[in-house]
C-alpha cells in the first residue's frame, strides 16, 4: 500500500449508509454504516437475529433496503444493478445442489445460468476450493464441509472481485474452519476482497482481518482484528461498592480511562480500566498499596468483551454515537496478506 493510499483511507469494496431494512414494525437492520476495505477478509459478527443474513440479502440484492445507501466496488449500487452482480459472487443460502450430479456436473449446472465466463471455469474453482479430486463424486457422497467449499466454487464461477459468504464456517470442525482460512486467505491474496458473517466470535477471530459487529441491527465496532484485540483491551476489578471512589483515588494515577459501573447497578464495584492486558498486576498492586483490595480482577479484549456482553444479553443498549464515517486507522491496514 501506498503513502497516496494511505494518507487518503484504504480502498472500500462496500460501505453503506444509512442502511436499513424494517419489516413491519420490526428493524431488523438499522442504519448500518459498513465500511469494507478491499482485499481483506472482512468478519461480520454478530448474535442471532443481530441482522447478518438481511444485511448480506441487501448487499447481494436478494431484498430491496428500506432506506439507506450502498457502495459496492467504488459505485453506487442500484437494487438489481446486473452489472454489479457480475462483479461479486455470494453464498447466502446452500444452492440446492442436485445430489445424484457430481460435484463438477452441479457447477456446470450453476454456471449455465451465469455469465458466459462462468462456464469455462468448474475445474478451477473445484483446484480452488480444494475439490479438484473430489470433483468427478456424486455430491450426496460429500461431507458438510465438503459441501460448503462447493457453495463458495458456486459464488467463485464468475471469478468476482467481492465475495459474501454468510456463515460459511456454520458446522465445521476445527480442521475445516483452518482449511477455510487458507482458502480466505488464498483468495485475499489473488486481491479479492471477502465479507463472511458469523455468529461465533473464535470463528471471525481464525477467519477475518477486519471484524464489524452487529447487535440488533445497528453497528456497535468497527476495526482491524489486530486494533480490538490491542488497543480496546481492558482490566476489570471488582472491589466492595462503598470502596470505589478508594479504588478511584488509587487508579488516577495511572492516567488511563477508569470506567466504575453505577452505583445502583447490580454490578455496583466494578470497575473497568482501559490498559492492557498485561498491565493487570500493576493495577492489582496499585489498589493493595493504598489498602483496596480486589475480590476479582479480569482482562478481556475489546472484541471479547463486547461480543460477550452481546450474547449474554446484557444491555449494550444502543450506541450513542453510531459509527459514521471510516474509523481512524483504515488507511493503515499494512501490506496485504
Ligand atoms: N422475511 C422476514 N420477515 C420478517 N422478519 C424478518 C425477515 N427476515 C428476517 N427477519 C427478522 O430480522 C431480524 C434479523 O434477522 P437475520 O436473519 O438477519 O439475523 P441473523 O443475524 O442472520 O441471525 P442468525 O445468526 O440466526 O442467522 C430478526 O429479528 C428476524 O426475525
Ligand atoms: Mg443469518
Amino acid at each position: 500500500m501506498t503513502d497516496t493510499t494511505r494518507a487518503v483511507g484504504a480502498p472500500m469494496a462496500v460501505t453503506t449508509s444509512g442502511l436499513t431494512k424494517r419489516y413491519g414494525a420490526r428493524v431488523a437492520v438499522d442504519g448500518l454504516a459498513l465500511h469494507v476495505p478491499r482485499g481483506r477478509v472482512y468478519g461480520f459478527l454478530g448474535p442471532n437475529g443481530s441482522g447478518k443474513t438481511t444485511t448480506l440479502r441487501m448487499l447481494t440484492g436478494l431484498i430491496r433496503p428500506s432506506s439507506g445507501s450502498i457502495e459496492v466496488l467504488g459505485e453506487p449500487y442500484s437494487w438489481r444493478d446486473r452489472n454489479r452482480l457480475a462483479r461479486t459472487g455470494s453464498l447466502i443460502e446452500m444452492p440446492a445442489f442436485y445430489p445424484y450430479l457430481s460435484g463438477r456436473d452441479n457447477l456446470r449446472v450453476f454456471g449455465a445460468t451465469g455469465p458466459a465466463a462462468a462456464r469455462s471455469r468448474p475445474d478451477e474453482v473445484l483446484e480452488v476450493v480444494g475439490l479438484a479430486d473430489r470433483g468427478g463424486d456424486k455430491v450426496r457422497t460429500y461431507s458438510l464441509g465438503m459441501r460448503q467449499r462447493l457453495g463458495i466454487a458456486v459464488a467463485l464461477l464468475s471469478d468476482p472481485e467481492l465475495l459474501m459468504l454468510d456463515e460459511p464456517a456454520n458446522g465445521l470442525d476445527p480442521a475445516g474452519i483452518v482449511a477455510m482460512r487458507e482458502l480466505l486467505r488464498y483468495l485475499t491474496g489473488q486481491g479479492k476482497t471477502v465479507l463472511v458473517s458469523s455468529h461465533i466470535l473464535p470463528e471471525v477471530q481464525q477467519l477475518a482481518d477486519v471484524v464489524g459487529i452487529i447487535d440488533r441491527g445497528r453497528l456497535v465496532r468497527e476495526g482491524t482484528l489486530d486494533d480490538l484485540l490491542a488497543n480496546g483491551a481492558q482490566v476489570r476489578v471488582q472491589v466492595r461498592p462503598d470502596e470505589v471512589p478508594a479504588a478511584l483515588a488509587a487508579l488516577g494515577g495511572l492516567g488511563v480511562p477508569l470506567e466504575p459501573d453505577a452505583p445502583d447497578a447490580p454490578t455496583a464495584g466494578r470497575i473497568t480500566i482501559r490498559i492492557g492486558a498485561e498491565q493487570a498486576a500493576l493495577v492489582n498492586r496499585t489498589l493493595g498499596e493504598r489498602g483496596v483490595f480486589a475480590s476479582a480482577v479480569s482482562t478481556t479484549s475489546d472484541l471479547e468483551s463486547v461480543f460477550l456482553e452481546l450474547t449474554r444479553g446484557v444491555g449494550m443498549g444502543t450506541p450513542d454515537d453510531p459509527l459514521s464515517g471510516p474509523p481512524p486507522g483504515w488507511g493503515d491496514l499494512g501490506s496485504p496478506p
